[in-house]
């Protein structure tokens, strides 16, 4: 009896898996159109890459009006900057780069992610391609009600396909001319089975392709790896107004995973904020050394993490450089022996110093 019913029970959550799991997919091909840049007139991610030629990395802001953003930006930007603010697209505004570590960090409020981007035109539609060209996100909260924003914002950020926090899914996917749909899972699935899987592929019109679900995964997994589309940004929760609150209030919020407590007003806490941030951001400094000189320390080139190997290196300095490179010494714990003569693909960690020998 208790079998049965539990029988009925998997059956039932299966069956509502499946129906969520479709439901999820015709949203999900909706909320397309707000992702992909249109060509023309509203801006597109050409922009965006522009603006990430001043600074190593960006970090965006996002939170309702009142809960200090503004306050936050400006005394960030007011004490950490070495660059006035400019205006960066037709809404969104660059208050400041920040100099921190030797890296220039531009801070970037992002306007209009809550108040009706969704409907994607002209204006929202420029703020979602800005929020996904970004390193960092900072959802800026007040301390007082902190959840019900929180929810709101990422439940905003999700439907621009932004995930925040979340490595991607670990899910094999490859379109294929014939043989039907060819489903493996290397472990076990509370929620996906054979059946959801052919369903919700069916509604992109793919009839034909291996699948393979290495982790207990979800229809939003399966959905983000189909759509393709998806960035994937570390975010901290910044809360805001901690001076009205009690010690215990702040012991237990300092706790909370990926949440820093601040005062934007008072400036509390700043330095605490951006200690996380550069946690957050992983950027790897180089230092170059010219031939016959000491390293200059004062001006790393800033690199991504993942992205450090010496061609990288090189190509940030110049897009032609790598045609004259011949090889490259190394110091620093990316290497053994101090110096080391490395090719292109070696990969340099944080603060190693380097010479390049050219041809
Ligand atoms: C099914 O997918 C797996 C994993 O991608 C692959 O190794 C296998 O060859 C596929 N089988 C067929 C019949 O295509």
């Amino acid at each position: 009896n208790t079998l049965f019913a539990q029988m009925a029970r998997t059956q039932r959550n299966k069956a509502t898996a499946h129906h969520l799991g479709l439901l999820k997919a015709r949203l999900a091909k909706l909320r397309r159109e707000l992702i992909t840049p249109k060509g023309g007139s509203g801006g597109g991610t050409g922009e965006g890459f522009d603006v990430a030629k001043t600074g190593d990395a960006r970090v965006g802001f996002v939170g309702f009006p009142s809960v200090g953003k503004s306050t936050l930006l400006s005394n960030l930007a007011g004490v950490y900057s070495e660059v006035a603010a400019y205006e960066f697209t037709t809404l969104t505004t660059v208050p400041g780069v920040i100099r921190y570590k030797g890296a220039k960090i531009q801070l970037l409020d992002l306007p209009g992610i809550i108040e009706g981007a969704k409907d994607g035109k002209g204006r929202g539609r420029q703020v979602i391609a800005v929020a996904r060209t970004c390193n960092l996100i900072l959802i800026v909260l007040d301390v007082l009600k902190p959840l019900v924003h929180k929810k709101l914002i990422e439940h905003e950020l999700e439907g621009f396909g932004i995930r925040l926090n979340k490595q991607p899914p670990n899910i094999g996917f490859k379109k294929k001319d014939k043989g039907g749909i060819n489903f493996t899972a290397t472990c076990a699935q509370t929620e996906l089975d054979a059946e959801t899987v052919k369903s919700i592929l069916a509604e992109y019109k793919i009839h034909n392709a291996d699948i393979t679900l290495r982790s207990d995964s979800t229809a939003d997994d399966l959905i983000d790896v189909v759509e393709g589309n998806r960035v994937y940004i570390p975010c901290i929760y910044v809360l805001n107004k901690i001076d009205q609150i009690s010690i215990e209030e702040l012991d237990i919020i300092y706790k909370v995973p990926h949440c820093v407590p601040i005062s934007a007003h008072h400036r509390w806490n700043f330095d605490d904020l951006l200690e996380r941030m550069w946690d957050y951001l992983q950027l790897v400094r180089i230092y170059t050394k010219p031939k016959g000189q000491l390293p200059d320390y004062t001006s790393p080139v800033v690199l991504p993490d993942g992205r450090t190997a010496v061609e990288d290196f090189c190509l940030k300095i110049h897009k032609n450089l790598i045609k004259e490179f011949k090889y490259a010494l190394v110091w620093g714990s990316s290497v053994k022996h101090n110096p080391q003569k490395v090719g292109k693909d070696h990969v340099l960690e944080d603060e190693d110093v380097i010479q390049l020998v050219k041809k």
